[in-house]
């Protein structure tokens, strides 16, 4: 009953998530965060209707057949990122796969804003230093960073999270932090437009920009990446919170090696759950554990509309299987079967 998934409270107040906390504790204790193939196989089995899955899963051909030949038609990501499933091999065998768009954007904009300040304010080293016992009074030069109002921010991306149109949102938190203008010189304080420079990568893209795609004076947009990066004061903090293959990280830890005063906040590695070599005895760097989307209200939005994605499918509910679809146009009728 898909109504379940939207009942919240356990017997003893605990939610879902609660619960779901629970098992990956156990799981991560036993050092098993990621099924093998072998083991969603096994899983399948002989009869699935449906499947939701995680992003470190590799959905593709092995899997999305064993489906079909299950019986099953639904897979759904617990993730809007969906780079680990072959699209076009769900579409051959006839699977729906649906995403969870929506319920991580602010929160995900939020980690993103977390980590700029953190990087800039040197968070992470400073809380070392304490829990270190090193503290013996406060000094002028103690842990001096970077101020971030005054910087240009640059937004690769400016899709629902990079535009994220929340009045909570962190780009706009980070204008309230004063993200505009150009300080320079204290004493010449000028304010200055645009604050923000951004890319879109898709023309449809733009429909998640705040006032109905047009963007507020204070944003710029940029044709290229190199004009987002030249406008923006890159080399005071640099953060990724999109996935990790974007950045080189290995020519990542040379630069920061070589350049101490820049700055990274990392939420995504390259070749997760791995950190190149170096990265992590980086005191410019500030690492978390892909927790982006980590707020309890949206693991639990996410959870929520992953099952609706694939009791949707199954049961066919058109109005829960349609808006979160990947392959909206997967032609059915076309398919051997079953
Ligand atoms: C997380 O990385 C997601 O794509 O939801
Ligand atoms: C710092 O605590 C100050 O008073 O300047």
């Amino acid at each position: 009953d898909p109504r379940s998934c939207l009942q919240p409270k356990g017997a003893h107040g605990e939610t879902h998530l609660d619960r779901g906390m629970e098992s990956q504790r156990q799981i991560c204790s036993e050092k098993k965060t990621i099924l093998p193939v072998e083991d969603i196989l096994a899983l399948i089995g002989d009869k699935c209707d449906g499947v939701i899955g995680q992003l470190t899963e590799d959905w593709g051909e092995v899997l999305f057949s064993a489906l079909r030949k299950a019986g099953g038609t639904a897979f759904s990501n617990m993730a809007v990122g969906y780079n680990n499933v072959d699209v076009n091999a769900a579409n051959k065998h006839g699977i729906a796969v649906g995403n969870t768009p929506g319920v991580l954007t602010e929160t995900t904009a939020e980690l993103a804003a977390s980590l700029s300040l953190a990087a800039a304010r040197r968070i992470v080293e400073a809380d070392q230093f304490m829990r270190a016992g090193l503290y013996e009074g406060w000094l002028p030069h103690l842990y001096v960073g970077n101020l971030l109002k005054g910087q240009t921010v640059g937004v690769i991306g400016a899709g629902r999270i990079g535009s994220a149109n929340d009045p909570i949102e962190s780009i706009h938190k980070l204008e309230r932090f004063g993200y505009f203008g150009n300080v320079g010189d204290l004493s010449t304080w000028v304010q200055q437009e645009p604050h923000i420079s951004y890319l879109l990568f898709s023309e449809s893209y733009g429909q998640f920009l705040k006032d109905n795609g047009e963007q507020p004076v204070t944003w710029k947009r940029a044709a290229t990446m190199e004009e987002v990066l030249r406008d923006a004061d890159v080399e005071a903090v640099l953060v990724n919170a999109s996935r990790g293959p974007v950045i080189d990280e290995a020519a990542l830890v040379e630069h920061l090696k070589a350049n101490p005063m820049f700055r990274v906040g990392l939420d995504v590695y390259e070749d997760e759950p791995f950190m190149k070599p170096g990265l992590a005895e980086l005191k410019n760097a500030v690492v978390v554990p892909h927790i982006a989307s980590a707020s309890k209200w949206t693991r639990e939005g996410m959870a929520t509309l992953a099952a609706l994605n694939v009791l949707g499918k199954i049961k066919g509910y058109p109005i829960w299987s349609d808006p979160n679809r990947v392959n909206p146009f997967l032609d059915e009728s076309s398919l051997p079967p079953q």
